[in-house]
């Protein structure tokens, strides 16, 4: 029997409006479906009613969120970098829904106009890591964001990236394994 693939949440980081950050999720997330051992979620903060007052979700979509988060076996984040940090709209996501990253391996793709985006990664392994995910080594960092767009907003890897994230995903999968029950009936991590 064929094995289920893994479920993979790509996490939007930035909500401005004519954010870089949706089409490079969104490339990520076709290049996850188009392999046969992974699938892709999209949890975007811009769709959810963030404020920064007491209740920051109602709990309807509150318990959405998390169900759906709770069911991926994995997240790859996608963040620019701000200020040498990495969005206040993530560390919000992040921080309303707590629990659901817990012994989960989690991937990056980062990116700027002057850097990589290598400062928000670090920032942000370190959160995870206190939430007690499991961030893995290996990140795609994308220099000059905007030379990878057409004037349509489109984003335009070229060939040497999108293997890069091929090579990103490659071992993703493998971190993956480890966590994967070998036991009859047990296909997928979260259902242990
Ligand atoms: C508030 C702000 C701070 C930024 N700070 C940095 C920075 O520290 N380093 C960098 O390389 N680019 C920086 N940039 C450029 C962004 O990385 C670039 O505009 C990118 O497209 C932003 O991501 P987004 O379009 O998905 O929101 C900054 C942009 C903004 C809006």
């Amino acid at each position: 029997m064929a094995p289920v693939p893994l479920s993979i949440a790509t996490v939007i980081g930035s909500a401005r409006y004519g954010r870089r950050c949706e089409p490079i999720a969104q490339w990520a997330a076709s290049r996850i479906n188009a392999r046969h051992d992974m699938t892709a979620d999209m949890i975007d903060p811009s769709g959810l009613p963030l404020s920064f007052g007491e209740q920051p979700l109602p709990l309807d979509i509150w318990c959405q969120l998390e169900a759906r988060m709770e069911k991926a076996d994995a997240f790859l984040v996608v963040t620019p970098e701000y200020h040498q940090g990495y969005p206040a709209v993530l560390k919000h996501l992040i921080d309303i829904v707590p629990n659901v990253w817990q012994a989960k391996p989690v991937c990056f793709i980062s990116y700027g106009t002057y850097s990589k985006g290598m400062q928000a990664v670090e920032q942000l392994r370190q959160v995870f890591s206190f939430l007690q995910a499991i961030p893995i080594d290996h990140a795609l960092g994308l220099e000059g964001i905007e030379r990878y767009f057409d004037r349509n907003n489109v984003f335009k890897p070229d060939s040497d990236t999108t293997q890069h994230l091929s090579t990103m995903l490659d071992r993703f999968h493998q971190a993956l394994q480890p966590m994967i029950s070998v036991q009859p009936g047990r296909k997928r991590i979260h259902e242990q």
